[in-house]
């Protein structure tokens, strides 16, 4: 394993029952404290991506917004925000995914990306892969291809890998 991985991992703050009793929330604030680590984790996806003929980087809102942009100013591709609902103000293209209570709704611009484009998707965590399926739906209606999911952390017994099917899912850290 590269040896970057496990001073990103403990940059990682776990902060038990929160938002509610039972779950182990993983804080990404701290890993953006430590510079070396934010940097670290940041280059770890670039050298993975760089050269694959990117030309997009769809980051979902919140958290993938804070890993998404360098990482496509880095490989050279854009960024595209996945956005909650009613926020963006343009046309844009709608899909539900369900959450633990209720569903939500993820929006992308029309006209952000084109058909045949090659997209990477960032998230700062998948946990049962709803949301990341919900940003391979958006992309793949229109055309898109979505070339991998890409994540700092996975939560491995929530087995949202396996709800990606196919889809190839690439993570920095798994939280057991
Ligand atoms: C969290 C996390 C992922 C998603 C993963 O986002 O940042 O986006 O949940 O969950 P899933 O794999 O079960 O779909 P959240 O919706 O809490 O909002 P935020 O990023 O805006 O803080
Ligand atoms: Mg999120």
């Amino acid at each position: 394993q590269d040896p970057r991985i496990s001073k990103i991992s403990s940059a990682i703050r776990v902060i038990p029952n929160f938002p509610k009793p039972g779950i182990m929330f993983q804080d990404i604030t701290t890993l953006l404290l430590d510079t070396k680590a934010f940097r670290d984790t940041i280059d770890l996806f670039v050298e993975r991506y760089r050269g694959k003929d990117i030309s997009v980087v769809a980051g979902i809102e919140a958290r993938g917004f804070i890993f998404g942009p360098p990482i496509a100013l880095a490989i050279g591709a854009k960024f595209v925000p996945m956005r909650k609902p009613n926020k963006l103000p343009g046309e844009v293209i709608s899909e539900e995914y369900s959450l633990e209570y209720g569903t939500d709704k993820m929006e992308m611009h029309v006209g952000a990306v084109q058909a045949g484009e090659r997209a990477l998707i960032i998230d700062d965590l998948i946990a049962t892969g709803g949301t990341l399926c919900a940003a391979i739906r958006l992309l793949e209606r229109v055309g898109v291809h979505v070339v991998e999911c890409a994540c700092v952390i996975e939560l491995p017994e929530l087995k949202g890998r396996e709800r990606l099917g196919d889809k190839p899912l690439f993570v920095l850290v798994s939280s057991t």
